[in-house]
């Protein structure tokens, strides 16, 4: 069967097309940064807007790849949730009825569901159980995986996700938007010695997180500064390896209280090289075995909305003309 997935969460339009026997067959990806750079960040009704403009000719775009014919698509996978509801109801709205039209059946994925199985993508797979450490721009969390569906949430942000704190500390760097790729470039000239920023919540139990300190402790290491080009990137540097300590350390914790072998990197900050070499010297010491995906996988991608739907596809699907969206809505309980 082949799947139409369609992801328009927030600023990135993503379409691809998922076959069960081939396996990827194409796609594409519309990112709206240029759009709301201007603003410093993502501008809702500016969004919807331009997902409304993006889907069909990307839909097209993927079938022309492809080489197959709208009738050849046997389901279609949208993303219903979470996200910003105006750019959800696009991809609900047009997923449901390209679905109607083809007489085939369609199916809700949840965000966050996509992500954690976007490894699955990959040639080298995980196997079930495994733990998930989800980092975007909205979530943070760690889950206990024991297969499609079965989601624990061992842990998760008590206030900002990772990515919302690189992209606010960003900004208040003076770097711009999205900050997550260019705070992770300034860190790279960064002296990690200068600047000592703590490791929040790891002196006690648990696998919750919280951001949002680090991001003032980097505002006022900032102004403390001379502000030059280097104080820059030695407090872009410090931020980073607070975050991705932080991170290592609740991976490990996650590891040990599950008993698991293999750990998940997904989400967009799962592209970042910092947190995927410190994890990968956590998974070397501690002896288990680690997995992300390609970078265009990790952020916002309709190959995971796909992929997800076609598993997700014989369970639960619904071809009528009605439809939700959701804001918000818990992993735990997607069905
Ligand atoms: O998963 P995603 O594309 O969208 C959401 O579901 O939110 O994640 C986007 C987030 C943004 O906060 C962005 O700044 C962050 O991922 N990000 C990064 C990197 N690339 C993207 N953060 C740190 N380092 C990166 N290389
Ligand atoms: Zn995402």
């Amino acid at each position: 069967m082949i799947v139409l997935g369609i992801e328009s969460s927030c600023d990135e339009t993503g379409i691809a097309l998922y076959d069960s026997e081939k396996g990827l067959l194409a796609h594409t990806l519309h990112s709206q940064i240029e759009l709301h750079a201007q603003y410093g960040g993502v501008v809702p009704e500016l969004a919807s807007r331009d997902h409304i403009h993006r889907a069909i000719p990307l839909i097209e775009e993927v079938l022309q790849q492809a080489r197959i014919k709208k009738s050849d698509i046997g389901g279609v996978a949208y993303t219903a949730g979470p996200g910003l509801i105006g750019a959800l109801l696009v991809g609900a709205s047009i997923g449901r009825s390209i679905a109607y039209g083809l007489g085939i059946p369609s199916v809700e994925v949840h965000h966050m569901e996509g992500h954690l199985l976007a490894p699955m993508l990959e040639e080298r797979q995980p196997e079930f159980p495994f733990v998930a450490l989800l980092v975007s721009g909205g979530h943070t969390m760690l889950v206990d995986v024991e297969g499609v569906g079965e989601y624990k949430i061992l842990g998760e942000s008590l206030d900002d996700a990772a990515g919302e704190a690189f992209d606010k500390t960003a900004k208040m760097l003076g770097l711009g938007y999205p900050g997550g790729p260019i705070l992770a470039q300034a860190a790279e000239a960064g002296d990690p010695h200068i600047y000592k920023f703590p490791r929040p919540m790891t002196n006690r139990p648990g696998l919750d997180f919280s951001f949002s300190g680090l991001k003032t402790f980097s505002l006022n290491t900032w102004n403390k500064s001379n502000k030059s080009e280097q104080d820059r990137a030695n407090v872009a540097r410090a931020f980073q390896d607070a975050v991705v300590d932080t991170l290592a350390i609740k991976c490990k914790r996650a590891m040990e209280q599950t008993g698991h072998n293999t750990l998940v990197l997904a989400g967009g900050v799962s592209a970042n090289q910092g947190l995927r070499q410190k994890l990968a010297q956590t998974a070397e010491q501690q002896e288990f075995k680690l997995f992300y995906p390609r970078p265009e996988f990790c952020t916002d991608n309709g190959a995971m909305i796909a992929y997800t739907g076609y598993l997700r596809l014989h369970s639960d699907n619904n071809s009528g003309l009605d439809f939700n969206a959701r804001p918000r809505w818990n992993i735990e309980q997607n069905r």
